[in-house]
């Protein structure tokens, strides 16, 4: 049986599969292409292009695989973007769970690994962010998330279609050997942005906002390295094939750096100078997200290799230094 893997071809959703397939599953990918690349994925996994909203499409996937469970990545994930175009959210995130949630009842598929976000908590309450905290988004994309984990649990009440949502905060790095790694277009993610202006491909960072309720006033987040976070989703998976109901679990590091202390390690890492101006704050930025992990560590067995920033930044860095134009496929 295969595991089907929605959004194969993007960031996250490449490195799990590739991920996968190295330990040995049968792995499907579906992709639009619209933010994926189709050389991100691995060559052993079979690519179907079209979009999830396309029931006709979907069915003729479920009907050449005999999918065991979905792991679905297949989304808009650009917060300031959100903003601006929020119904492009709700269409492509929120509906496309709809779509899938009924072609996997038609097909009897029950397990869905989902990637959700700490942006469906908001302004924190209080940190570390608990899995139990209030869900109160600040941004459209966040929404968007949440009412997908909303529609998952009454999927599994009705259906008994069983999910588990990952809620990532910041992922970043790449895969050690620079093969596969982070392409947006346009790029809109603090350190991709910081080691393309190490590069010398843009003159200097905006940091945006100063004047924050942090230790230098600029805003805090949680990195977790790409390569735990696929870990963290087969560990899901395997959760689920083992009878498990339901549940969520926060993905970080459990540790804090601020925009500013992301530039001074990057700056540690390749030794560039990565000139900096501050900028106004951008609509929908919490001030500070950093997660409490230890739900995934007991429950999952969840160990996260990298612990460590710069270890983090460098392999990013090898990703960039090796792929200055990303796939060089737009
Ligand atoms: N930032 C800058 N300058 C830039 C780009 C970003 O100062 O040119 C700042 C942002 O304002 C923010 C921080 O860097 O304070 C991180 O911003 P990113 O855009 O890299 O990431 P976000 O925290 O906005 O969002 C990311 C993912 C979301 C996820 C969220 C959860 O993109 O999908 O982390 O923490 F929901």
């Amino acid at each position: 049986m295969s595991i089907l893997v929605l959004g194969g071809a993007g960031y996250i959703g490449s490195h799990t599969v590739d991920q996968l397939v190295n330990q040995g599953f049968d792995v499907a990918v579906v992709d639009s292409l619209i933010t994926g690349h189709r050389a991100a994925v691995n060559t052993q996994a079979r690519f179907y292009e079209g979009d999830i909203r396309d029931k006709d499409f979907m069915r003729t996937v479920f009907d050449q695989e005999d999918v065991e469970g979905v792991i679905h990545f297949a989304a808009f994930s650009i917060v300031p973007e959100s903003m601006k175009a929020p119904l492009k959210y709700f269409d492509n995130n929120t509906y496309g769970m709809t779509a899938l949630l009924e072609v996997m009842t038609e097909f009897d598929v029950k397990k869905i690994v989902f990637s959700s976000t700490a942006a469906t908590y908001g302004e924190p309450r209080s940190i570390p962010i608990k899995e139990t905290d209030p869900q109160i988004p600040t941004n459209p994309y966040g929404e968007s998330k949440l009412m997908m984990e909303t529609m998952m649990r009454w999927a599994d009440k009705a259906y008994g279609i069983k999910f588990v949502a990952l809620r990532y905060f910041n992922v970043a790095g790449a895969k050690a050997d620079g093969s596969i790694g982070e392409d947006h277009h346009p790029e809109t993610h603090l350190l991709p942005i910081v080691l393309q202006v190490a590069a010398g491909d843009r003159a200097e960072l905006s940091i945006f906002g100063d004047d924050y309720e942090t230790p230098d006033g600029t805003n805090v987040r949680d990195y977790v390295h790409v390569l735990d976070l696929a870990d963290a989703h087969i560990l899901a998976f395997k959760y689920l094939a083992a009878g498990n109901g339901s549940n969520a679990f926060n993905l970080g590091s459990s540790t804090g750096f601020s925009n500013m202390e992301i530039v001074k390690a990057a700056r540690k890492v390749t030794g560039k100078a990565i000139p900096t101006q501050i900028a106004p704050r951008r609509a929908g930025d919490p001030s500070t997200l950093i997660a409490a992990s230890d739900k995934a560590r007991g429950t999952l067995g969840w160990q996260p290799k990298y612990d460590n920033i710069e270890a983090i930044i460098e392999t990013a860095w090898n990703w960039h230094l090796s792929h200055p134009a990303g796939y060089a496929d737009r």
